[in-house]
């Protein structure tokens, strides 16, 4: 018999306020459903990744890099660093490289947050950000999504206190796709104080195709603003975790001291070189994306006529308490999707065909 290692009653070793804090939930595995449902495979539009496949040359950069596998990788990252610098026009020093742009959120309020002090971010948004809080030790405040899905950034403005020390404004929001514009933006980082620090996660800017929804870049002339991105999504590399940010070069050193050392692998920093020179094939890819989610939404419209526009590569449907049941409607036709209970479900753009399956579904549970 396999031991368990459980122990009743169990054993309190841990911090008890963890015990109330959600998982993150990571989208189900398509082999265990296909299994299920005995089918051949099923479809995942769950995690927000771009069903086009690693970018041309990451697999081999990769393969040649671990074959040093057996030494750290560089943990200045210099390379990278330089790379995307070169790419985005600023100075390496701004650069700070994680496991994921989830991490370097969490380096961020680490490198802010003390016990007590207050991180504020529009709700609903990204999963982690209250686990990244909670965990942190800061208290999250959280600030109603408006009745379009998007960030009030005039309600979240007035929700800064002194104790207030960081600030995340999604954009676009996960999971609901909307995206702030620049007039409302310009006028929230007017209206905070400069030393608050104010973390713009772009993780799915390379799908923006509103010209009025402006790049966090853009604002690096405030010493307070850092803009998070990721190579997950766009750029293919979600296995590999792979983000960074850019930020005034006190923050950005701030979050290198911070960072768990040699937490930017070697796959990940040469699969990231080797994707940074994919730029065409990337733009290509999006505009792909892009194409399919206008069509999807314009055909979920017909059933749910309140799907905002999104600026991401997925689309949230605000069905309620109907979320769930839609999530398992999917499901039972090999389709998996994000059901948020009580609010709604996003659904990541797959392929053409891919997407075709899944509006089959929704239709057959929405009609
Ligand atoms: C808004 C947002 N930020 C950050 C991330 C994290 O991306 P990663 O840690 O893969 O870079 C995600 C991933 O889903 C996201 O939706």
């Amino acid at each position: 018999m396999t031991d368990t290692g459980r122990h009743e009653p169990p054993l309190r070793l841990t911090r008890a306020d963890l015990d109330a804090l959600p998982n993150y939930v990571p989208g189900r595995s398509p082999a265990d459903l296909a299994r299920e449902l005995g089918l051949p495979e099923a479809i995942k539009l769950a995690s927000n990744e771009v069903p086009y496949g690693p970018l041309p040359g990451v697999v081999e950069a990769v393969a040649e890099a671990v074959a040093g596998s057996h030494r750290y990788p560089d943990m200045g990252v210099v390379a990278l660093r330089q790379a995307l610098a070169e790419r985005h026009g600023v100075h390496p020093d701004r650069i700070a490289t994680g496991c994921g742009s989830v991490a370097l959120a969490e380096h961020l309020v680490r490198a802010t947050c003390l016990p007590g002090d207050e991180l504020l971010y529009s709700w609903r948004s990204f999963e982690a950000y209250p686990i990244i809080a909670a965990t942190s030790g800061a208290t999250s405040v959280r600030v109603p999504n408006d009745a379009g899905h998007g960030h009030d950034l005039d309600a979240m403005a007035a929700a800064v206190t002194d104790r207030t020390r960081m600030v995340l404004v999604c954009n676009p929001n996960n999971p609901t796709g909307t995206a702030v514009r620049k007039a409302e933006l310009d006028r929230f980082l007017d209206a905070v104080g400069e030393d608050v620090l104010v973390v713009i996660d772009e993780a799915y800017r390379e799908f923006v195709t509103d010209a009025e929804v402006p790049d966090g870049l853009t604002y690096l002339d405030r010493p307070n603003v850092v803009v998070l991105r990721t190579l997950s999504k766009a750029w293919g590399l979600a296995g590999l975790r792979i983000g960074f940010l850019v930020a005034a070069p006190e923050v950005a050193a701030a979050v290198r001291k911070v960072v768990t050392p040699f937490s930017t692998s070697m796959a990940a920093q040469a699969g990231a070189l080797a994707a940074l020179a994919q730029a065409d094939e990337v733009q290509r890819r999006c505009a792909l994306v892009v194409a399919e989610r206008d069509r999807v939404t314009e055909a979920l419209r017909k059933f749910v006529p309140d799907v905002p526009a999104s600026q991401a590569n997925f689309v949230w449907l605000p069905l309620g308490d109907r979320a769930v049941g839609f999530g398992k409607a999917c499901e039972a036709r090999g389709v998996i999707v994000r059901p948020f209970p009580g609010d709604g479900v996003r659904v990541t753009i797959g392929t053409p065909a891919e997407n075709d399956a899944f509006l089959a579904a929704a239709e057959s549970a929405l009609a």
